[in-house]
């Protein structure tokens, strides 16, 4: 039973429901929890990544982080009791991911958690909390890369239950690339490649909070003086904007959420990437595509280490500096592919399912 909620979610899953279709070892269900609904955020992957469409949908829709994980636990312990899967497969960081891993493994069905050992060392963040306990929950932790292996380890995991398989994102990147067509986005928004940026920001921390958000806002303003920006900004920010009140310079269009083909066809041909995203520090890097991350940590430092991502922070002379420096640089981004971002992750982590689900007998307990 494989577990969606929030778009980075659908990215993640895709290539794991196309290997698991391969495989006559496994019948798979796909569950949406139905956080993300807007078709801009949800449907419009679908299409775009040709998924099946959800067999459950629990509708779950907005709600704070006690509401809409209660919610999901509710709604997916039904499911669960419905229809026995032998494992739950969530991904990433999500509050359904969290939901559903809590539920399953006190049913007891067997949890695999891909995408498992991120950590930001920052507990203010909500995802860090969800991976945390996600983490502590799954059966099968697999991990995108050598340092969350490590911190999997710090925190008492059995090294039998981890098993490295890669960044699955990255499959659907490399799967998706031929399919977009650039020079049409170009067109659109009358842009040149490598003469634009890309923006985006979603994280609580940098858009619920005015001063901080209307901080980022006046250096992206300043920014486009020099540099068209493109922000196709999510339904949580655009809110945020608005309610703050906040004045965006004509050089910056601001659209609504696109979908993966056509986000993809605009940022892979920027002169760099704006972001608070977690996933697109990793596409960027894998691309070779300057990112500059408006956070003061990340969860995926191997995009700093070998990569094309560098932490700026929030502080609008920070952001304009970095943006300036990038513009008078002649050196081309350092950039490396991390290990096992080969676009094979999907097969990993299929193979590691079928590993394990001998390996492990199931979990002693009556679910009742
Ligand atoms: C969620 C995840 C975050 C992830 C992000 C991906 C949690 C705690 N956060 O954040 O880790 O990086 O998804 O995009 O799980 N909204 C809509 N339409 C939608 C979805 C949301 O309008 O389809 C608006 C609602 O006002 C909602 C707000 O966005 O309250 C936030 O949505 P929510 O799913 O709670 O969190 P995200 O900020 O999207
Ligand atoms: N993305 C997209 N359209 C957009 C913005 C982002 O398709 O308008 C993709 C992006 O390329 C990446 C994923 O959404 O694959 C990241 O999602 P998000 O930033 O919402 O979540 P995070 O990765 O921070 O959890």
């Amino acid at each position: 039973m494989n577990v969606v909620g929030a778009r980075p979610n659908f990215i993640k899953m895709a290539p794991i429901i196309a290997e698991l279709k391969k495989n006559n070892d496994f019948m798979q269900l796909l569950v949406h929890t139905g956080q993300h609904y807007d078709g801009a955020m949800s449907d419009s992957f679908f299409n775009d990544l040709k998924m099946p469409p959800p067999d459950i949908n629990l509708e779950v829709g907005s709600g704070s982080h006690a509401d809409q994980t209660a919610r999901v636990m509710i709604a997916f312990e039904k499911v669960i009791i419905e229809h026995k899967p032998d494992w739950v497969v969530v991904v990433g960081d999500v509050n359904s991911t969290l939901a559903c891993s809590l539920v399953a493994a006190k049913f007891p069905v067997k949890v695999a958690h891909v995408e498992a050992g991120l950590r930001s060392f920052d507990r203010g963040m909500p995802e860090e909390i969800n991976r945390i306990l996600t983490d502590q929950l799954s059966d099968l932790l697999l991990t995108p890369g050598g340092d969350a292996e490590e911190n999997l380890l710090r925190e008492g995991i059995d090294p039998e239950r981890i098993v490295k398989v890669g960044n699955v994102m990255i499959d659907t990147l490399y799967q998706q690339i031929e399919q977009t067509d650039s020079p049409k986005m170009l067109e659109r928004f009358g842009l040149t490649p490598g003469n634009f940026a890309v923006l985006t920001l979603h994280r609580p921390s940098n858009v619920d909070d005015p001063h901080i958000l209307s901080g980022i806002i006046s250096a992206i303003n300043k920014i486009s003086e020099s540099l068209p920006v493109i922000f196709p900004a999510h339904p949580r920010t655009t809110a945020r904007i608005r309610e703050f009140g906040l004045e965006v310079s004509t050089g910056v269009r601001v659209i609504g959420p696109l979908g993966y083909l056509e986000f993809l066809g605009l940022w892979s041909k920027s002169r760099v990437v704006l972001t608070d995203s977690g996933g697109l520090q990793e596409e960027t890097t894998a691309l070779g595509i300057p990112c500059l991350t408006l956070r003061e940590n990340t969860e995926r430092p191997i995009t700093i280490e070998q990569g094309t991502n560098r932490l700026v922070g929030t502080h609008p002379v920070r952001i304009i500096l970095a943006v300036g420096d990038l513009l008078n640089s002649v050196t081309p981004a350092r950039q490396m592919i991390p290990e096992m971002w080969d676009g094979q992750s999907a097969k990993r982590i299929v193979n590691a399912l079928l590993k394990y689900s001998f390996k492990f007998s199931s979990r002693a307990g009556s679910g009742s």
